[in-house]
């Protein structure tokens, strides 16, 4: 019998390319999205890639009653993944109680309801933003919690330490910067938000939806002045979980982190020139002052998921830009 997995945030942009690559390898996930800031059409395209009916929620993972009733309705969830939470950087900054409360609030939620139904394994969503600024590079999953850069990356320190804390078994993967789409583009980002990412950002420039972008500082210590990140393909971080949902169903007392990232820095620049080389565009840009709480430069060391997990990324940084660029001319059609 297929293996149930509770997939919270499964409209939205990571959770939605993790349902695909969900059920090609025999899994039967069940969603849960309040679809503040996701998109029905996720899962709609989800379904047609795996040309399967999706089981959908549409309930508020901080609805104590309502998820009670979901778990009372589905007998048999195996693991959790959870993905639902507010991601904007900037927004924490202005509204830090709506981040506490919600991230925070729904992870205690479901931490609760596992532990009454019997339900024991979870795979958390967490941020490399959990290690502010490291002191080492790359950065590996020994080193600590750093200075949280905004509320929140504070909002993701404590979810892992709640989980940690907790008697559930529990992996939770580090993601470095997800970029690109499903090749199908019937699937991608619909966050209702004004986008904040570099690539989302890009690519609206590209659309002409802006005129142009700023790059945000060029005196940084890094070799052509711009901050470095590590990019990786939204297909491979999907993957990823796929795989740490094998490794927790097969493995007792697993209490664990993963960095999510392909251990390469790359610069804005570079990520700008790339795109345009890819897509054959031009994207106008100018240089503008460094943005609030941007850590200057951040790459992973992923050995440990390479070697526990047996995970590695496969996709191309160019099919991510190109993937990027197809989503968004047929979001705007
Ligand atoms: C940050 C977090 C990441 C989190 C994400 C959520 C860190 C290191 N990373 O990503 O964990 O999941 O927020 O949104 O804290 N840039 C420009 N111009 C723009 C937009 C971005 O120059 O218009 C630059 C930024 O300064 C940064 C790079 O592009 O250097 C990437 O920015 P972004 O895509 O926003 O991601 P992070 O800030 O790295």
């Amino acid at each position: 019998m297929k293996k149930n997995i509770l997939v919270t945030g499964g409209a939205g942009y990571i959770g939605s390319h993790t349902l695909v690559e969900l059920y090609n390898s025999g899994y039967k996930p069940i969603v849960v999205d309040n679809l503040s800031n996701s998109s029905l059409n996720n899962i709609k395209g989800a379904e047609q890639i795996t040309k399967s009916k999706i089981d959908f929620y549409k309930l508020d993972c901080t609805d104590f009653e309502q998820m009670n009733k979901l778990f009372e309705e589905q007998k048999n969830i195996d693991a959790v993944i959870h993905f639902a939470a507010f991601k904007s950087v900037e927004e924490s900054v202005i509204q830090p109680d709506k981040y506490f409360s919600n991230n925070i609030g729904s992870l205690e939620i479901l931490i609760n309801l596992m532990n009454s139904h019997n339900v024991n394994n979870i795979i958390f969503s967490s941020s490399c933003t959990v290690y502010g600024s490291p002191e080492f590079l790359p950065v590996n999953e020994l080193a600590p919690f750093g200075k949280a850069e905004s509320p929140y990356g504070e909002t993701k320190q404590l979810c892992e330490k709640l989980i940690q804390k907790s008697e559930i078994n529990s992996i939770s993967l580090r993601y470095f910067n997800p970029v690109g789409s499903h090749p199908s583009s019937l699937i991608g980002d619909c966050s209702a938000d004004k986008p904040n990412n570099l690539v989302p950002i890009i690519c609206e420039v590209a659309s002409g939806k802006r005129k142009s972008m700023q790059i945000f500082g060029n005196d940084y210590n890094t070799p052509d002045g711009t901050c470095v990140r590590d990019y990786i393909h939204v297909v491979d971080l999907a993957k990823a979980h796929v795989m740490a949902v094998n490794h927790i169903l097969n493995n007792t007392k697993i209490k664990t982190a993963y960095n999510l990232g392909v251990g390469k820095g790359l610069s804005v620049l570079e990520v700008i020139d790339s795109f345009q080389k890819v897509n054959n565009l031009k994207i106008s840009h100018a240089l503008g002052p460094r943005r609030a709480g941007d850590v200057e430069k951040i790459y992973s060391d992923n050995t440990k998921i390479n070697i526990e997990l047996g995970w590695f990324p496969v996709m191309s940084f160019e099919s991510a830009l190109e993937t990027a660029w197809n989503w968004e001319k047929l979001k705007n059609l």
